[in-house]
């Protein structure tokens, strides 16, 4: 930034130069001097050479301007003319007067103004003027008759040819001349006047004089001009080499003095100069007060046949010089016309220069402002930053927290569930043994362990509420089916109770798209109060209504029970809201729970109830599934109805499958990491199976893989390795993929048992679950894994493939399949080498076999043997022996005792049954 104003100050000073040169021929102007000069006339080649001395002269002062006015020899032209001069305020007047008497007056009246006058070559009879310029014409005159008189030796005629008298050189020309020529009594002068130029009056005069036939020797002319014309009319008379003739103004150039003496048509000439240049020179001097002479005579000299050739060679130089001048003059002028444009230009070039320096100052100024403004922003970003996160770090913490508040609930449900589980289970236990005797307090214990475990379920439900976890996932389903289900699992409490209880649906069937899960809470909560507040022997009753118009269907629950009263009846759905004790249930968390469940579903739930007289729950979902975006909805695939409604309200009644294939032979491993719940489900497993325990997901997994069970029953919510990482793990290991895996889970959100099945998980269970339930399921499973077993066998080795096993249970039986097959003609190929080549243990690769295809891996190599065998012997005409090298026996008598152990006949017996015809 320094470098920059740095910059500009030098730049600055650039600018000022600039202009001040742009400008300075401007000021100079200003101070021109005007000049008028009046010219008599400019008829001849002497006063036009006068004008271009002046010209030339001026070229060296800039400041003067010069204007000159041609009186064409008429005087009331030239006073009209200068008093022009005079009215446009010229700061100069130069006069050449054409006569003195009429000029005098006007020359006086402008020298009184304070006009200075310059008299050039003819003066005014006054002395008002202020310089004048000429030569002394007397003298002249003098010179003149001097050498005349010479040339004469003193004796002759001569004639005068005068210019006009009233005009002062004239008039001093020829006193002069009478001055000299008086001194010599024998020279007789005759003169004459007249325009010669333009008349042919004093030619006619000049003619006349010859009329006497005087003889004349010479002719004295006032000037070259006049000295010319007599030289044509004595040419004329045919006397022009009889009579010589002298002349004035000795004007160099072609029509000048100077040629005609060199002509020999002069005798001589008198220098006259113009002094065009020294009246310039002195208007200068006087216009700029320097000093000058008043009185500026101009030397003369005779030019005669004697200098002549000098004189011209001299006057042709200067003429050459002066053509130079004119030249240079010219050319100065056009550099000044180039540079007058370039002035313009450079104005231009500057001022551009002046509003870029300006531009670039104010952007200098623009940019330092927005670095200001940058740097304040920049302040303000990071302040903002600062605070963004600060707020980060307190949602951070917040979260954190909230992270920690719902691990805590879940902890705690889970550690609810638990012991939970226990008290069922072995209450279970105790009825079993004591039978009726333990019956109504066993019911009691019962009825208050479910309550505790779905307020445990629905404090849960809150949390996730409250951290927006709980999300929607609506399947279509058939809600009168459905409600009925729920209906149903109330019976036997309406049946003890004595309760008038039941659904009315408007249609047979109703698809309606709901979350299962969370309508069956809110039906459960609804009707749970239903009978909570109704006495026995009360009336209860479920309606299904569409409302078409408002595209809606209501499911309404209606007591005749105790009713609310209006404070109750507007603060029901309100959360921690107990009002009257007797009311609600002992959380106040139903009501509230049920509304937001609803919300979720963008339905509504509303009440009325009289005190004493019953109530009223309306629940209104909307029909289509407009309404709901697609995260909220579950897609066809993941309508797995996971299992059927299970309030436990009482042991189930059914008895368990009767499954004659389960044996003790199947073991089952269970993971929990609570001892007594693991040791409970142990015992009472162990009457059923070979039971395996865990006490965490890292011993549980290092059992499974040594010891390969048919079922994992696996705890989800354990510390470190989770139930879920467990099931990764085994599902994910060839040599344990196969085995069975149920999930215990104490959340029976769909959320949590949609991840489970999607990693693979065979069934899962939530805490506290009926022991009997759990065991018919285990049985289920595993009935169905004989049921897959017995496929693979049947379908193996000959098609080789399964359709219902999973991914890596089938590539497993696939490859183990192949390896025989592979090897089947080799006697020594056997378990060790398949051990090795599947990369498992004798342990692992016997469990597996055995659990996928019901064989030791012996027998199955064995019947496979035999299997080959068999088709071989139906098939081709081999010999036995033959056929029984092929399929890996070592010896014909081997083979043929192990085909008869197998299927009761010896090999050629069978080949001879099935002999083809
Ligand atoms: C030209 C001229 C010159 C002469 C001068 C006198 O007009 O006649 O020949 O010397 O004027 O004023």
């Amino acid at each position: 930034m320094k470098f920059c104003v740095a910059r500009f100050a030098r730049v600055k000073w650039l600018i000022l130069a600039l202009i001040y040169l742009g400008c300075s021929p401007a000021s100079e102007q200003r101070n021109t001097f005007k000049i008028g000069f009046s010219q008599c006339t400019s008829y001849d080649n002497w006063r036009q050479s006068m004008q271009e001395e002046m010209y030339r002269e001026l070229s060296f002062h800039d400041d003067l301007e010069l204007k000159i006015k041609d009186a064409g020899g008429e005087s009331s032209v030239q006073i009209k003319q200068i008093r022009e001069f005079l009215d446009a305020n010229v700061d100069l007047l130069i006069v050449s007067p054409h006569e003195a008497d009429p000029i005098t007056p006007i020359v006086q009246e402008a020298f009184q103004r304070g006009v200075p006058v310059v008299l050039l070559d003819r003066k005014t009879n006054s002395n008002f003027y202020t310089s004048f310029i000429g030569a002394d014409n007397f003298n002249i005159g003098q010179i003149a008759g001097r050498y005349a008189a010479n040339c004469l030796d003193g004796k002759g005629a001569i004639i005068e040819v005068k210019g006009i008298q009233s005009s002062t050189p004239f008039i001093d020309r020829h006193q002069g001349f009478q001055d000299m020529i008086s001194g010599y009594p024998d020279i007789k002068v005759s003169g004459v006047e007249g325009d010669w130029g333009v008349t042919r009056d004093g030619e006619a005069a000049f003619k006349k004089l010859f009329e006497n036939g005087v003889k004349y020797d010479m002719v004295y002319a006032h000037s070259d001009f006049l000295g010319f014309a007599v030289y044509n009319v004595l040419k004329e008379m045919g006397l022009e080499n009889e009579i010589e003739i002298i002349g004035i103004d000795g004007l160099a150039g072609p029509n000048g003095g100077i040629q005609y003496v060199y002509d020999d048509i002069l005798k001589a000439t008198i220098l006259y100069p113009t002094g065009g240049d020294k009246a310039i020179q002195v208007a200068s001097d006087i216009l700029h007060n320097r000093p000058y002479d008043k009185e500026n005579e101009l030397t003369t000299t005779v030019i005669d046949s004697s200098n002549v050739r000098v004189m011209k060679m001299q006057t042709n130089k200067i003429l050459g010089h002066q053509r130079d001048i004119n030249r240079m003059v010219e050319k100065i002028n056009q550099q000044k016309v180039v540079y007058k444009s370039q002035q313009y230009f450079l104005y231009i070039l500057a001022f551009l220069f002046v509003l870029s320096a300006l531009s670039f100052a104010y952007t200098l100024k623009l940019l330092r402002e927005r670095r200001e403004t940058n740097k304040s922003l920049n302040r303000r970003n990071e302040e903002i930053l600062r605070q963004r996160n600060e707020v980060v770090e307190m949602s951070e913490k917040a979260n954190e927290a909230i992270q920690a508040k719902i691990d805590f609930f879940s902890n705690v449900s889970h550690e609810f569930k638990t012991p939970l589980t226990l008290i069922l289970g072995h209450l279970d236990e105790l009825q079993e043994s004591n039978g009726n005797k333990v019956g109504k307090d066993a019911g009691l214990i019962r009825q208050n362990a479910m309550r505790l475990s779905r307020l445990v379920s629905q404090l849960m439900d809150f949390q996730k509420l409250e951290n927006n976890r709980m999300i929607l996932k609506a399947g279509r389903y058939d809600l009168v089916a459905f409600t009925t289900d729920v209906v149903k699992a109330f019976k036997p409490l309406a049946r003890r109770g004595s309760y008038q209880f039941d659904f009315y649906p408007s249609e047979p069937e109703l698809w309606v798209w709901f979350d299962r899960s969370m309508l069956d809470k809110v039906l459960f909560n609804l009707l749970s109060n239903a009978f909570k507040f109704t006495p026995e022997r009360g009336r209860i009753k479920v309606f299904l209504e569409v409302e078409s118009s408002k595209n809606q269907v209501h499911v309404i629950v209606e007591d005749n029970g105790a009713g609310m009263n209006a404070d109750e009846l507007s603060r029901a759905f309100e959360r921690y809201y107990r009002g009257d004790e007797t009311r609600v249930d002992g959380t106040g968390l139903g009501l509230p729970l049920s509304k937001e469940l609803i919300d979720l579903h963008h339905g509504n739930i509303s009440v009325t109830s009289e005190k004493g007289t019953g109530t009223r729950f309306t629940v209104s979902l909307l029909l289509g599934d407009e309404h709901l975006t697609d995260k909220e909805k579950v897609s066809e695939g993941q309508l797995i109805d996971i299992h059927e409604i299970d309030y436990n309200f009482q042991n189930p009644d059914s008895e368990p499958l009767a499954n004659p294939k389960i044996t003790l032979d199947q073991t089952v491993l269970i993971i929990e990491d609570d001892k007594d719940l693991r040791q409970f489900l142990s015992g009472k497993l162990q009457k059923h199976f070979n039971v395996l325990e865990a006490e965490n997901g890292e011993a549980g997994i290092a059992i499974a893989v040594d010891q390969v069970p048919d079922l994992i029953l696996c705890d989800i919510k354990m510390p470190k390795v989770k139930g879920t990482e467990v099931l990764k793990k085994m599902k994910s290991d060839h040599r344990t993929s196969h085995i069975a895996f149920v999930v215990m889970t104490s959340d029976d959100s769909l959320e949590e048992k949609m991840v489970a099945i999607k990693q693979g998980a065979d069934d899962f269970i939530s805490k506290p679950f009926n022991f009997s339930l759990l065991l018919e399921r285990i049985k289920t499973i595993l009935t169905n894994r004989l049921k897959l077993r017995d496929h693979y066998v049947h379908e193996l080795p000959v098609e080789q493939s399964t359709k219902t096993a999973p991914n890596l249970d089938k590539k497993f039986v696939n490859d183990f399949v192949s390896l025989v097959e592979e090897h089947i003609g080799n006697p020594r190929f056997d378990v060790n080498e398949i051990c090795d080549q599947m990369g498992m243990s004798r342990i692992q690769l016997y469990r597996k076999v055995k659990s996928m295809l019901g064989y030791s891996v012996a027998d199955y190599v064995t019947s496979v043997r035999l299997k080959k065998a068999k088709f071989l012997l139906v098939t081709t005409d081999q010999p036995v022996a033959e056929i029984g090298y092929a399929v890996g026996f070592s010896s014909p008598s081997y083979f043929s005792a192990t085909f008869k152990g197998r299927f009761g006949l010896t090999p050629k017996e069978f080949q001879k049954a099935n002999q083809k015809v």
